[in-house]
This record gives structure tokens, C-alpha cells and sequence, in this order.
């Protein structure tokens, strides 16, 4: 017979104006990996907070190893070994990698930090995540990818009898996925239990064991992952069926005309010119594995990173952008991939958030039109399908996946020629990714041009008409709709360049 290390009966939590979960009955078996799925906002990450003790359900109870758990702080929870990686990063950002990991028990030696057995102690939990760097590293120069690693190791590396991830892979390359999902069956075999959120349904198969879904609070039901497939999930989560993914005939043609070019563009961390182009109407993919400066080309062209050379041409005109403000007003947005830092007040409205980018669209004589602004905030919140109770919640208490709908919302209402987008929906649930990607089209039909960077390559292939393919800070490849393969991506993305390296 199974053992149940969880057992959650009846939980219910309510916010103000929010039924965030109701009800909830749902057993967790000692050495499975349980996979919990449902639309942004149903949700799992309110679910997860109670079980870590960030929250106190409204109603129910919870058993672990058979023992009434009422966890009221996260350090009880700990202490009962609930570990989390969080779908927002908890680290400390001007701290190196081995303090992060140690952080409230690094090794003494007398009154100091024992710094050797630190290193020690850190290189050997970052070997078990796969996690290739100086443990003095500090966090704050790692990418998304590589803060996620550390969260892992950093769960591991104490007393972790269930191991919450909440949305892991959202930035992870296939590379590092594969290494992740290795990470999880080697730790099953030593008897850990896993909680798996994730978007992305196809990896469920690879690594969950049974799957829960979630649907706005309630427990629509819980199967073995290989008695369901992926429409049944899909319509348990959202509640219809949906036929595709991508809806990619919906897309219009490019126009022959290029809208920006890249031209010999140098940046800090690579020895490389980078050169490509993007055109008018036209989605372009930026693949590559992490770590191959795909973000910080980006970055450069938005002028949030210095460029050392080459040239930046807009309709045939070369640019002169020194600050995202310069970007900004030439046209040229980036939304970037760390929402927290870079995309988001949360401690403003959601109506406020949206429309921060552009404002000097609804002023007029130095007044703000608010009733333009919140109409036209409003319009763009119900095409994405914000979830919230009004336009004034404030974005923290947002769900996940809803802030990143928010972000998004703010630069899709801006007035700009080129949107560029890192990890656009990275934590946005299958139905309404759909609707962002007919919402990028409808912007393409108006003669803008849209770059993508995703670690998703199913969702590259799925919606762009052409993929650039980075690897080690120099373009490796090109390819066009019709040869879009996962392979071919692939090997150039691991295509080892000259004099850069492997692209890692
Ligand atoms: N602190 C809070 N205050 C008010 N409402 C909240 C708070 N936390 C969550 N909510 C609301 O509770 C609901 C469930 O949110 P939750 O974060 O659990 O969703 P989720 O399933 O994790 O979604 P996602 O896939 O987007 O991460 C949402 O409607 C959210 O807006
Ligand atoms: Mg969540």
C-alpha cells in the first residue's frame, strides 16, 4: 500500500473579494512526483504558501508523516522538511552562490565563516543541480536560468523530505530541463517526494507520477499521469476544448522591408559581432541555450547594456540609443525577463501598471485623460484575460501568471514600432497564451515587428516566421518557417563557437 507523507483535508482561503481555494482535498504519496496544473490564478501557488506556512488556511487540516501540520511559519515548515523554490526568486542578489545556498547556516570556524568548508560544501551541492560556476560568484551576475539552479541546490542541500517547485523549467533550456528532471529521479530513488507546478503540460509525462488539477479554487480532480493525456488535461483545466496550441494560420506575412538591423553589434561579455535583422510584420524567434547572451543582446539594442560597436538601424536610419529612455522614444521596447526588478511596481495598481508606459499617450496639455487611461487599460486587461477582482488591486496580489499578463499589457499598449520580448510567457497558463499570441498578431497586421526570446522551443516554432539562433555571444544559425525542426534549432544552439566557447 502507498503512504501518504501529505494529507490535505478540506482547505479552504479566501482574500477579500478572492475564492483562492475551496475545499481542498488532496493526498500526497511518500516518493511520488505530484504534479499540480491549473489556469493562472486557479490557484496552486495559494495551495503551496499554505503548505509552507506563509499562509494559514481559512478552513481544514493537514497531516504530514501522519502527524497533525499546522506550520505558521515557514521556518516550522522547514523544520518538518517542506522545502520550496519559489516561482519568484528568493535570493539575495550582491551575495555569492555558496552564501545563498548556506545563508542561515553557513560553516564556523570560531567567531568566522569557515570559507573553505563553504566552498567546499558548495561546490558539492552545486555539482548534484548540474550547477557549472565559482561558488563566489554572486548572484546578482547569474541569469534566471542559473538563480533557479541555486534555489534547488540551496533546497537540497538541508533536511527536504518534500521538495515544492513551483514552476521550474519556465527558463530553462532542453538542456537543462533534462539535467533538472535527472536531478528529481535520483533524489526519488533516496526517497524524496516532489510537488510539481508547471505550465508546461508535455513535460508533466516525463516526470510526474500523478497530476492534480486546479480550476478558479476548486480540485477538478486527481489521475495518474498515464491515464490522462494532454487534451483531457488541457480541458480540466480550462474548462472547454481547445484544438491548438499556436494558432499559427492566423499569422500575416512579413512585409520584404527590414525594420531593424543589427549590424556588427558588440557587447561586454562576448568577443563576437552580432548581426541580424528583423522585418516589418514579423515575429522573430531568439533561440539559444542559457548563457548565450541572447538577453544581453537584447539588452544592448534597448541600451540597458553599453554596446562597444556596430550599429543599430531603424527603417534605414541608424539609431543612437544610449538609454532604454533613448529605446523608449525611438520606438523600441523590451520587456524584460525578470519581472519583479525590471517589469513591475507591485505595490501600484494593476490599472496603474498598465498604463505607466504610456502615460503621454493619455495626457493631454501635462493632464492625465483618466477616463482614456482606464478605459483603454481596462480593454487591454480583458483581452489578456487579467484575472483580478478590479483595475485597483494592487499587482502583488496578483497571481503569478496574471502579473506577467500585466507586464505584458503595459508594453502591448505603448506605441512602439519594435517589441522585443524575453520569456513572454514564461508562467502564463495554454489558454491564455493563445490569446496573447493572436494579440501579436493583430499588432504585427499594424506594421510593427516583434522579437521573442524564449527558452520554450515548442513555442518559438509554434508562432514565429523565421529563428535566429545564438550560441556562445555569436549568431549560429538561421532558420526559416518551413525548416523549423527541433533538431536543427538545437544543433546550432550548441554549435561550439571559435573563439567564445561552448555557449554555456
Ligand atoms: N495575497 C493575496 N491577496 C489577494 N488575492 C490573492 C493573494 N494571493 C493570491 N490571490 C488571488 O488568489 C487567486 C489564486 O492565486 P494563485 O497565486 O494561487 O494562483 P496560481 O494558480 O498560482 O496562478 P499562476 O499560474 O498565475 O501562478 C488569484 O485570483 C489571486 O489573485
Ligand atoms: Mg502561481
Amino acid at each position: 500500500m502507498e503512504t501518504d507523507i501529505l494529507s490535505i483535508q478540506n482547505v479552504s482561503k479566501y482574500f477579500p473579494g478572492v475564492r483562492a481555494l475551496s475545499d481542498i482535498v488532496l493526498s500526497i504519496q511518500k516518493g511520488e512526483v505530484h504534479v499540480l496544473v491549473g489556469e493562472n490564478g486557479a490557484g496552486k501557488s495559494t495551495l503551496i504558501k499554505i503548505i509552507c506556512g506563509i499562509y494559514s488556511p481559512d478552513s481544514g487540516k493537514m497531516f504530514l508523516d501522519g502527524e497533525p501540520y499546522t506550520p505558521r511559519t515557514t521556518r516550522e515548515a522547514m523544520d518538518r522538511g517542506i522545502r520550496v523554490v519559489y516561482q519568484e526568486f528568493n535570493l539575495l542578489s550582491y551575495l555569492s552562490i555558496a552564501e545563498n545556498i548556506f545563508f542561515d547556516r553557513l560553516p564556523r570556524n570560531g567567531m568566522l565563516v569557515d570559507r573553505k568548508k563553504l566552498f567546499r560544501d558548495a561546490a558539492e551541492t552545486m555539482r548534484r543541480v548540474g550547477l557549472d560556476a565559482d561558488p563566489w560568484t554572486p548572484v546578482e551576475l547569474l541569469g534566471v536560468a542559473q538563480m533557479q539552479l541555486v534555489e534547488i541546490a540551496k533546497a537540497l542541500s538541508s533536511k527536504c523530505g518534500v521538495l515544492i517547485l513551483d514552476e521550474p523549467t519556465a527558463t530553462l533550456s532542453p538542456g537543462e530541463i533534462s539535467r533538472l528532471f535527472e536531478i528529481i529521479e535520483t533524489e526519488k530513488k533516496q526517497g524524496l517526494t516532489v510537488i510539481y507546478i508547471s505550465h508546461r503540460l508535455k513535460e508533466i509525462y516525463e516526470i510526474g507520477d500523478r497530476i492534480t488539477v486546479l480550476r478558479n479554487g476548486e480540485l477538478v480532480g486527481t489521475k495518474k499521469t498515464a491515464e490522462i493525456d494532454v487534451p483531457q488535461i488541457v480541458s480540466m483545466m480550462v474548462g472547454r476544448q481547445m484544438d491548438a496550441e499556436y494558432p499559427f494560420m492566423d499569422s500575416p506575412t512579413p512585409a520584404d522591408e527590414p525594420l531593424l538591423e543589427v549590424k556588427g553589434l558588440r557587447i561586454a561579455s562576448s568577443p563576437h559581432e552580432i548581426s541580424f535583422r528583423l522585418k516589418k510584420g514579423e515575429i522573430l524567434g531568439i533561440s539559444g541555450l542559457v548563457g548565450s547572451r541572447r538577453t544581453e543582446t537584447v539588452r544592448a539594442i534597448f541600451g540597458a547594456d553599453k554596446k562597444l560597436g556596430g550599429s543599430v538601424l531603424l527603417e534605414g536610419r541608424q539609431l543612437d540609443v544610449a538609454s532604454p529612455k533613448d529605446a523608449v522614444r525611438e520606438g523600441i521596447c523590451l520587456l524584460t525577463e525578470d519581472r519583479k526588478s525590471q517589469g513591475l511596481v507591485l505595490d501600484m495598481s494593476v490599472e496603474a501598471n498598465i498604463s505607466l508606459a504610456a502615460l503621454n499617450k493619455f495626457s493631454r496639455f501635462g493632464l492625465i485623460d483618466k477616463k482614456a487611461e482606464r478605459g483603454a487599460s481596462e480593454r487591454i486587461a480583458g483581452e489578456l484575460a487579467v484575472k483580478t477582482p478590479s483595475m485597483i488591486q494592487l499587482t502583488r496580489n496578483l497571481s503569478g501568471g496574471n502579473q506577467q499578463k500585466v507586464v505584458l499589457a503595459k508594453w502591448i499598449l505603448r506605441d512602439a514600432k519594435v517589441l522585443i520580448f524575453d520569456e513572454p510567457t514564461r508562467g502564463i497558463d495554454v489558454g491564455a497564451k493563445y490569446e496573447i499570441y493572436l494579440l501579436l498578431w493583430r499588432l504585427l497586421a499594424e506594421g510593427k515587428g516583434i522579437m521573442i526570446v524564449s527558452s520554450d522551443l515548442n513555442e518559438l516554432i509554434g508562432i514565429c516566421h523565421r529563428i535566429v539562433v545564438f550560441s556562445g555571444g555569436a549568431v549560429s544559425g538561421e532558420v526559416l518557417r518551413p525548416d523549423f525542426e527541433q533538431e536543427r534549432i538545437l544543433k546550432y544552439a550548441y554549435r561550439v563557437s571559435d573563439e567564445g566557447g561552448h555557449a554555456e
